[in-house]
């Protein structure tokens, strides 16, 4: 069975935006479930401006936690600057994103800096990366729709997926940040996108604003992307970008690539452990738009003297092995 990889981006592009102030006990909490459902790659937190992020503020006690804990777990924070890698670096960071927006007025609402100076400033920050030996991956952010400019030109997209492939970034995170796209845009982009950077090198992340984003991951398998960012519960949203909704919600893309024959080493009943936790952290109803029908299948499972097969019966419960 072929393999996708799912990094679940809940603790950072979940968390980052809620009103409700997460305890880094909490977010230690809600990692640890979703590594006991077998999820092997993490966004934990972002090393950026406390003021800016405040949710974020607790990135180096977060991450110096998580590295005893879950040593085997990939664990990559988002980095702005050459700042921000710093404090990565010396939290034990393995693995870092720079995020770039593709366009003008996104990288000064996000990051305060013109196009030109976060190109400049991303590239220089994965080279460092590179040359501590870290892992890397580059954003590209509103590669689909900018709440601000509309539609970046592909050429743009290419151009700046390339310039960070140069500059060392292991993974291309191509972004749907406030979740415009549509599948024929994603085949579009993305099958352009395959001609510049390998396809192994690829990832896709995905907003479920206007209900598209399983349509979407879809048409990214199709292309051949096989690396996906997901959330938990569908948690996120960028606090600098209007009108972003929830991300792909990590349930929602396990399930619907699981019944078209992928693997992703994630169980889905454990998944909903972190969901229900998540919900409770944020004190609001979380999930995927498959979560009702997952979670009437945990209840027909409990409810069941002998049917203990009803879950195990779904091809999307079955334990695979993590994809580590
Ligand atoms: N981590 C913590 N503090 C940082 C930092 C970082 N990575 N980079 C800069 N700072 C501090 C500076 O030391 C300075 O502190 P001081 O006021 O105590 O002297 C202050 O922030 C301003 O520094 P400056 O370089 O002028 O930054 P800025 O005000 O232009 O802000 C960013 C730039 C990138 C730090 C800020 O916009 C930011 O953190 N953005 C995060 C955006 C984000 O997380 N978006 C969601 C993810 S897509
Ligand atoms: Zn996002």
């Amino acid at each position: 069975m072929e393999q996708i990889f799912i990094t679940d981006v809940s603790p950072r592009d979940g968390l980052q935006n809620q009103a409700v102030q997460v305890s880094t006990v909490a977010k230690v909490h809600l990692i640890r479930l979703l590594f006991q459902a077998g999820v092997a790659s993490v966004e934990a937190t972002s090393f950026v401006s406390p003021k800016a992020v405040p949710q974020m503020a607790d990135a180096t006690e977060l991450l110096r936690q998580l590295n005893i804990a879950f040593p085997t777990l990939r664990r990559s924070v988002l980095v702005p600057n050459l700042k921000g890698l710093e404090r990565a670096y010396n939290a034990g960071a393995k693995e870092i994103a720079v995020v770039l927006a593709a366009t003008q007025t996104m990288n000064q609402k996000n990051i305060n800096m013109s196009l030109d100076a976060a190109v400049n400033a991303s590239e220089e920050t994965l080279r460092a990366a590179r040359e501590q030996g870290m892992r890397t991956r580059a954003y590209i952010a509103v590669a689909f729709d900018c709440p601000f400019e509309g539609v970046p030109p592909l050429n743009r997209i290419l151009t700046l997926a390339r310039k960070m492939f140069d500059a060392g970034a292991n993974e291309i995170v191509i972004a749907d940040t406030i979740g415009a796209a549509s599948p024929a845009d994603v085949k579009e982009r993305l099958t352009a996108l395959a001609n510049v950077i390998p396809l192994t090198q690829l990832a896709a992340h995905f907003h479920d604003t206007r209900g598209m984003a399983v349509a979407n991951a879809w048409a990214a398998l199709e292309v051949g992307v096989r690396r996906f960012d997901a959330s938990a519960g569908g948690i996120g949203g960028c606090p600098f970008a209007p009108g972003a909704a929830g991300n792909l919600a990590t349930e929602d893309l396990v399930l619907m690539a699981e019944r078209s024959g992928f693997a992703t080493g994630i169980n889905l009943e454990r998944l909903l452990d972190a969901v229900d936790f998540a919900e409770i952290e944020l004190k609001r109803p979380l999930g995927g738009r498959s979560s009702t029908w997952l979670r009437r299948q945990r209840e027909k499972k409990i409810a069941s003297v002998s049917g203990a097969n009803v879950l195990s019966s779904s091809p999307a419960y079955v334990d695979s092995q993590p994809n580590r």
